[in-house]
């Protein structure tokens, strides 16, 4: 391996992922380094954990600014500045345009809670519910311009158990979602997995 890659994980709240990936990282053999967390949301969190951990964690506030791009300048000029090499996504709930996509595509990674291609956009757990399925899941991919629709890097499946509310469904995909990052992560930094 030629340097674990750096990474920035793009958070908007609590940052449950974004801890998952920085414990995965602190192994030694693990291809990818957390070297920044940054947030659209200046109260998030995650990023008092970050701190703590003594990881770079900047706010980006997505209010300070009149339009998506001069958002997304201000966003990839931090990247920029912190030699950022890869981007894990990880409830970050902000659209990003098809010119950020672009710009950083195969190595702009995102989780979603659900079993892609089914159950893309919000509240996928309440849909899962409405449905009656008796799976569910969450799915790493690289993001491409289309909403929750790019090439799937990794999925874990869950089982919908008799009495799940929204919420029990949602903790027991999270507990998913915290193992198959790390995962997902680990194989596009060490090249296993790439984007064609
Ligand atoms: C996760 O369920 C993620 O899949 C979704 O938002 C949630 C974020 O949780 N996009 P956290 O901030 O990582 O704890």
């Amino acid at each position: 391996m030629t340097g674990r890659r750096r990474t920035a994980v793009l958070i908007s709240g609590r940052g449950s992922n974004m801890q998952a990936l920085v414990s995965a990282a602190k192994a030694p053999d693990y291809p990818a380094e957390i070297a920044l967390v940054v947030s659209n949301r200046p109260d998030a969190a995650g990023l008092d954990y970050a701190r703590d951990q003594g990881i770079a964690a900047v706010a980006v506030d997505h209010k300070a600014f009149s339009d998506r791009v001069s958002f997304e300048d201000a966003l990839d000029t931090v990247l920029g500045e912190h030699g950022i090499d890869l981007v894990a996504c990880a409830g970050f709930m902000r659209i990003l345009s098809p010119a950020f996509v672009e710009k950083w595509l195969g190595r702009l990674l995102n989780i979603h809670p659900s079993l892609l291609p089914a159950y893309r956009g919000l509240n996928t757990h309440e849909r899962v519910l409405g449905d009656c399925a008796s799976a569910h899941g969450c799915t790493v991919h690289f993001m491409v311009a289309e909403l929750d629709a790019g090439p799937i890097i990794a999925q874990s499946r869950v089982p919908v158990l008799e009495g799940d509310s929204a919420d029990t469904l949602a903790a027991r995909v999270l507990q998913a979602e915290h193992e198959t990052y790390p995962q997902a992560l680990a194989s596009v930094a060490s090249g296993e997995v790439f984007l064609n």
